[in-house]
Parts: structure tokens; C-alpha cells; sequence
């Protein structure tokens, strides 16, 4: 009887904090604060969110006001360390109704246990960084997985589009600044169950939630994925579970390409048995293909040596010199070109030409250090034509790119960056295997492979050929534009965690 005493007084003694809604995170810091302030322990507070339909947040008292500060003794200072902080923004994102009561539980701790957020044998850590993962995998997911509808023109070039997604947790509002970096050039809405997101070129506007039935399932831009990822599909490497794992099939229902993933599977064994019974000089490429027949090198010396030492490269028109990407051998941006020009072949580096100097401009321009990238090349050497004392350029052709595909791939896969910029035809096509219409795709952050991005922009060698000084200006800005957008997009899923 005296407990039930104890614990009814208890509820209605409560401090009940009122949050607008799920996402209402400035409120519950405001909160938060005057409760630490005023010394409140965790377990006398319960925090009630509008519109949940939750028995236990029946208002049967209203709330409690706050003890009154003490006039003698200064308001406590309140000690919050930036990790605790960052893990709680994360983390009150998550679905689960205990995260304000958990975060706040850990931020009252955290005053009298200097560096509690580090014990990662603390339940409330624990918990939380679980929350907080699931986040980073949520938000992750949604920035792959988003996939956008056309849904018409609204003047002055700019398109509209329109996409649906069912996040897992509440970070819609959050991701609404990484599509406001990477589809700028674009009006578009993000549709949720619980929000929406948009973006009209000027502003980005949190709305109400919707029905997936109100959004449109098909456009044209559609086929292009379907074709796009059909041609990437390689049926050699399938990894069901792995595919399953970085593509879950939850999200296949709203992914245009996964449509396509039972016929390929279905279709891949024939397929591998197709490319062995290739004759002879079109098994060479498809071995690269597969990895099948040249062990994937462990180094970007060793690919450049392996490069180096094959018998089969195209050389007709080709200078010798193999010339090497340069930069760290963990960027996180890798940039790569058509060829080397005149002076790369002289000097064996990249982009230390004409084009090259233009480059560098436009990348200090969006604030891209070039110490910090990775630069290289689709076609590992100069392609030219005679001229008397000189050597002018000439565009390698579609097998020439082609036998390159496999290094670049592996170039990719050692360096490891977040995204790759294309600059140029012959780099887009070496990255996507198809011929790609720059100006439609320009400026847009495309996933690409193994969860990176690809950026489609012009060569600097384009702008340099520019004959007005104009229109040079003004596709140079551009430029620098994209650049800027790649720049922002890997600081804002870095910032995304
Ligand atoms: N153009 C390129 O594409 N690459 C270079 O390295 C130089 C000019």
C-alpha cells in the first residue's frame, strides 16, 4: 500500500514536458537545459509528444512547474561534451518513444561522470549508439535509395520531380539539406509516410506527410536507370546476401532497377557461361571483366607495373609513357580526365598542362585542395597525330576506352573515394560504358557504384576551346559550380555521419 502510495505520487509529480512533435529536438533542448538547471532527475520527468497516441501520455495533472531558482546559489552550470551532444542529435531521431527519456537520462548523468559518453560499457551509451548507427544507416539508405520521378517543366529550365520514401526512423527534416546540395538544379519533393521535404531552387520547406498512392511511379528518366543497371549488372559477381544487405528488399519496391534483379539473377549463369565460351581475343577483356583471369592488384604501384607489363594494350597512334594517377591514395574525391595531353606525356603526370592549369583554378575557385585529390585518367596514355614538330591530340575511340575500363575500376576500388568526377565524354563513358549527354547530366550527384557518387561535368580542355570570352566565363562558373556541388556532397555525408 505505502509503495503504491510512492509511485502514485510520483506520476502525478512528474515534470511533464510538452514536445510539438516527434521531431521537435529544439524543444526538448530547451527542455532539457531548465531541467538540468533546476537539478531535475531523470526519473521525475516524463516527456510527451503531441498527437501520440499513447496511453501512457495521458495529461491527468499538467505539468509541474519547474523549481523556482534558487536567488542565493547561481543556476548549476551545465557541462556538455561535443560528442555527447552530436550522439544525442543523432540518436533523437530514431522510432523508439524512450529516446528523450534515454537521452535526457544520459546528459543528467553526464554532469557528475566526466566523459560517460566514451564508456562503451554503460547501458544508456550503449543504447544510444545503437540508436545513433541506426540513424547513420537510415539516412544513408535514404540518400542511395531515393529515387526521382519527372513530373513536368516549371519555366526558366528548371524540371520538376517528385520521389517517395519510407524512411525507417524520423530523419527526413535532417536529409533535406544533403538533396538541396546534390540536386540543385532541380525543383523537387521528397514524399514520406510521416513528411515531406522540398526544394524550389530558392528555398527548402518541410511539409505534412502523404500516401505513396499520391505520388507518381514512372517516368522516363526510369528506363535510363533500368538500362544503366542493367548494363553495370555483372553477372560473374553476383553476391546475393551482399546485394541484399547494401540493397535490402524492403527498398526494392520503390527502386525503378530492382525490377530487373530477378531476370539478371535468373539470367546470370547463362550469362558467365557466355563470356567463357568468348573466342580468344574477346575473352581477354571479359576475363578483366570478371577478375577472373588477372588477380585484382593489392596497390596502386603494383596496378600501374601490371599496366605497364601488358603486351595487349592498344599503342598504334599511343606515346609509350604510361602515365599514373596522382594524389593520396585515400581521397576522398578522385577526378579523372580524358587522357594525358602533350606536356602530361613529357612530364608523366596528370593534369599539368593547359587543362590542367585551368582545372586547378576552378578547384581552388570551389575550394577543392588538389594536394587532397586523386587525379587520373580513363585512357592511360597520349593519343595523337603528327604535325610537323607537333603532336596534336586526338580523341581515343570506344575499344581503346574500353580496355581501360578494368584499371580505372580497380584505381577506384584502391582509392576508395566517396565520389568520382567525370570530366568529360570519355571518362563518363569509361565510368558508365555507355555515351553520355554531359549537358543533360552535368552537375548531378549520381550514385555509382559500391555506394559512391558520380559526378558528370565538361573537360576543362571544353572551356579552353570556348572562342567567346563570354560564354567561356560563363561555362567556366558552371563548371566551378559542379565542382562546388561535389565538394558539398561529401561534406554533407560526412556531416550525416
Ligand atoms: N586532359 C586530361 O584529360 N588529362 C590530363 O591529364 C590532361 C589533360
Amino acid at each position: 500500500m505505502a509503495a503504491n502510495l510512492q509511485s502514485n505520487r510520483r506520476t502525478y509529480n512528474d515534470y511533464r514536458m510538452a514536445l510539438k512533435n516527434e521531431v521537435d529536438i529544439d524543444g526538448w533542448r530547451t527542455h532539457a537545459r531548465a531541467l538540468l538547471q533546476a537539478g531535475v532527475a531523470p526519473d521525475r520527468v516524463t516527456w510527451t509528444v503531441a498527437g501520440r497516441s499513447d496511453g501512457r501520455q495521458l495529461d491527468l495533472t499538467g505539468p509541474a512547474a519547474l523549481p523556482e531558482p534558487d536567488a542565493d546559489r547561481p543556476a548549476r552550470s551545465i557541462r556538455i561534451a561535443k560528442p555527447l551532444l552530436s550522439l544525442i542529435n543523432t540518436g533523437l531521431l530514431h522510432r523508439n518513444e524512450d529516446r528523450f527519456d534515454l537521452a535526457y537520462r544520459l546528459l543528467y548523468r553526464a554532469q557528475s561522470v566526466p566523459g560517460l559518453h566514451g564508456n562503451p560499457a554503460d547501458a544508456d551509451v550503449l543504447k544510444l549508439n545503437g540508436y545513433a548507427k541506426a540513424i547513420r544507416r537510415d539516412i544513408h539508405k535514404m540518400h542511395a535509395f531515393v529515387r526521382f520521378r519527372k513530373i513536368g517543366d516549371c519555366g526558366a529550365g528548371r524540371e520538376q520531380f517528385v520521389a517517395w520514401f519510407e524512411p525507417d526512423h524520423h530523419i527526413t527534416e535532417a536529409v533535406a539539406p544533403f538533396f538541396r546540395n546534390r540536386f540543385t538544379g532541380m525543383d523537387w519533393l521528397i514524399v514520406t509516410p510521416e513528411a515531406s521535404i522540398a526544394w524550389d531552387g530558392g528555398k527548402l520547406s518541410v511539409g505534412p506527410g502523404g500516401r505513396k498512392e499520391d505520388v507518381p511511379q514512372e517516368d522516363v528518366i526510369e528506363a535510363e536507370w533500368r538500362t544503366y543497371y542493367a548494363h553495370i549488372f555483372n553477372p560473374a559477381r553476383v553476391k546475393v546476401a551482399a546485394m541484399k544487405s547494401e540493397m535490402p528488399m524492403k527498398y526494392w519496391k520503390n527502386l525503378p532497377e530492382a525490377e530487373l534483379i530477378p531476370g539478371l539473377l535468373e539470367q546470370s549463369g547463362a550469362r558467365v557461361d557466355a563470356m567463357v565460351a568468348q573466342p580468344q581475343d574477346t575473352v581477354r577483356f571479359a576475363e578483366r571483366a570478371t577478375g577472373s583471369a588477372i588477380e585484382p592488384p593489392a596497390s596502386l604501384d603494383q596496378l600501374y607495373q601490371m599496366l605497364q607489363q601488358q603486351t595487349d594494350a592498344p599503342m598504334e597512334k599511343f606515346a609509350p609513357t604510361l602515365v599514373r594517377g596522382a594524389g593520396p591514395e585515400n581521397a576522398p574525391i578522385m577526378i579523372i580526365g580524358e587522357q594525358p595531353g602533350d606536356q602530361e606525356d613529357q612530364q608523366g603526370r596528370p593534369f599539368v598542362g593547359p587543362a590542367g592549369q585551368l582545372l586547378d583554378r576552378a578547384l581552388a575557385e570551389a575550394q577543392l585542395d588538389r594536394q587532397q585529390l586523386f587525379l587520373t585518367n580513363a585512357v592511360k596514355r597520349f593519343k595523337f597525330t603528327p604535325r610537323g614538330k607537333r603532336r596534336i591530340h586526338e580523341t581515343p575511340n570506344v575499344g581503346e576506352i574500353n580496355y581501360y575500363h578494368w584499371w580505372v575500376e580497380q584505381e577506384i576500388r584502391l582509392v576508395n573515394p566517396e565520389i568520382v568526377i567525370a570530366l568529360g565524354a570519355t571518362a563518363a563513358r569509361c565510368l558508365t560504358g555507355k555515351a553520355v549527354k554531359i549537358a543533360r547530366h552535368r552537375g548531378t550527384i549520381l550514385p555509382f557504384i559500391a555506394d559512391r557518387s558520380l559526378l558528370i561535368t565538361v573537360h576543362p580542355s571544353y572551356l579552353l576551346r570556348i572562342p567567346d570570352a563570354q560564354g567561356r566565363q560563363v561555362e567556366y562558373a558552371k563548371f566551378v559550380r559542379d565542382l562546388e556541388a561535389a565538394a558539398a556532397s561529401v561534406r554533407q555525408d560526412r556531416a550525416s555521419g
